[in-house]
Parts: C-alpha cells; structure tokens; sequence
C-alpha cells in the first residue's frame, strides 16, 4: 500500500453508531428539556407534538442517553486516562486556538481537551439521570418529597447548562480542527492529521505499540 493512499482507522463502526446514538439523544434532550426550561422556549415542544409529549419522552431519550455513554464509557475509558503531558498541552492551548500547533507539545491519541469533554460528560450524565429519576412524577412522584424534588431541579438544571457549556466545546473543537468530523463520519484520520493534531500517536502507530488499523484511502 503506498504511504499516500493509507488512512489511519480512529474509530470503527461500533464507535461511531454509539457516538452518534448519543449525539443524537442529547440534541433532542436540550431542545426537549429547553421546551420545559421557560415559557419563552415552550414553541420547541412543538418538535415533540406538544407539551404533553415533550415531557413524556424526555425521560426515555434520557434513560437511552445513560445507556449510550455507558457504551462510549467502556470503549473509550483507557484512552482518556490524564498524564503528566496533558498538563504541559493544557498551559500551551492558547496556540491551539490559534490554530498554531507548532509551539503545542506532541500528544497521544486524545489531547486533553477531549479527555476534559469525556470526564466532565462521564460526570454531568449520570447527575442528570439520577437528579431526573427523582422529578420523573409518573414513576417516582410519590416516593420522592417536595423538598428533595426542588433540590433535584436545581442540581439538573445546573448540570444541563453545564453539559450543553462542555457540548458547545466539543462541537467547536470537532468543527474548528479540520476533517474530525469525518474521523466520526467515515471512521479514518490521514497519516498527515495525525501528523500535525496527534504526533505521539502516530509515532505509536509507526512503532507499533498501538495497533490501530490501516487501510487503503477510499
Ligand atoms: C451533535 C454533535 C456532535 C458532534 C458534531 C460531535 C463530533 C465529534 C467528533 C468529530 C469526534 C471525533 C474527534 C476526534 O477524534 O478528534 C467526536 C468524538 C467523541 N464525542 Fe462527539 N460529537 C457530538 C456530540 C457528542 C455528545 C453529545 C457527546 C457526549 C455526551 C459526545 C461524546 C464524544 C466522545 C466520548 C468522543 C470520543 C473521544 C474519545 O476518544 O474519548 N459527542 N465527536
């Protein structure tokens, strides 16, 4: 296979139905929970078939999000591990966002802002779901006080403006450094992206000591 036809594979299939499973579930999350955040937000439960409806499925789409990043969570753990260099890449992020990768120190297959996504996601998800089990009136109403209920709304609404806060990162960051998106679309990163966003995880690739897949560009 000639070097200038050989793609890097960053993420299979399994990973990038699960991704955008999740992906998918949050959106229509935020725009359902949106809807029932403010009166001025309420035309989006139109989305949903009204307010009735909007508020009826928040809940599942909720409880298939938790099960979804379970999903990533075991696929994705391992790599999103923190270590000494993620410090060093931390203090130099300002050259990042100017798009200026040559004074950034090389990193692994995760930098630490994609790492700072997937904990604070690994985090905020499951406060929402257990901050939600306790408002979620048909199923729990009657276990759950009315003082803990408004404590609940409290810790879910904050964690939700949160999640959205780390989202609008994530969706910069997948935008603003070019062709990641389709590592999640299509699944392959060039040898030359890696190169330039990733060294180190190349240099592994190289060495062998990672064994992602390489194939023919399509
Ligand atoms: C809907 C808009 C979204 C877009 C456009 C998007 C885009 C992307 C892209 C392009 C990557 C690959 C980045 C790379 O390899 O350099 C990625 C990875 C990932 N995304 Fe998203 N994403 C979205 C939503 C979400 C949501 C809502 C979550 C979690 C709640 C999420 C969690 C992740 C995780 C865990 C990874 C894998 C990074 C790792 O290896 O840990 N994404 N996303």
């Amino acid at each position: 296979m000639s070097p200038a036809k050989t793609v890097i594979v960053r993420y299979n299939r399994v990973n990038r139905v699960n991704h955008w499973i999740t992906a998918i579930c949050f959106v229509l999350l935020v725009l359902s929970g949106l809807s029932m955040f403010h009166p001025l937000l309420f035309f989006l439960s139109g989305l949903f078939g009204g307010g009735q409806w909007a508020r009826a499925v928040h809940p599942w789409i909720g409880v298939v999000l938790l099960v979804s990043y379970l999903g990533l969570i075991v696929q994705f753990w391992r790599e999103n591990l923190v270590h000494k260099d993620d410090v060093e890449w931390m203090k130099q992020m300002r050259f990042v966002v100017a798009n200026d990768e040559a004074h950034v120190p090389p990193v692994g297959r995760n930098n630490a802002g994609q790492k700072f996504v997937f904990w604070s996601m690994t985090l905020l998800i499951p406060v929402l779901f257990f901050s939600g089990l306790l408002i979620w009136e048909v199923y729990f109403g009657e276990a759950t006080s009315i003082p803990v209920q408004r404590v609940a709304v409290l810790i879910h609404s904050l964690a939700a403006v949160a999640a959205i806060l780390v989202w609008v990162v994530h969706v910069y960051a997948a935008i603003w450094v070019r062709n990641s998106v389709r590592a999640m679309t299509q699944g392959y990163v060039t040898p030359g992206w890696a190169w330039r966003h990733h060294r180190k995880w190349l240099e592994e690739i190289a060495s062998g000591h990672d064994k992602a897949t390489l194939r023919k560009r399509p």
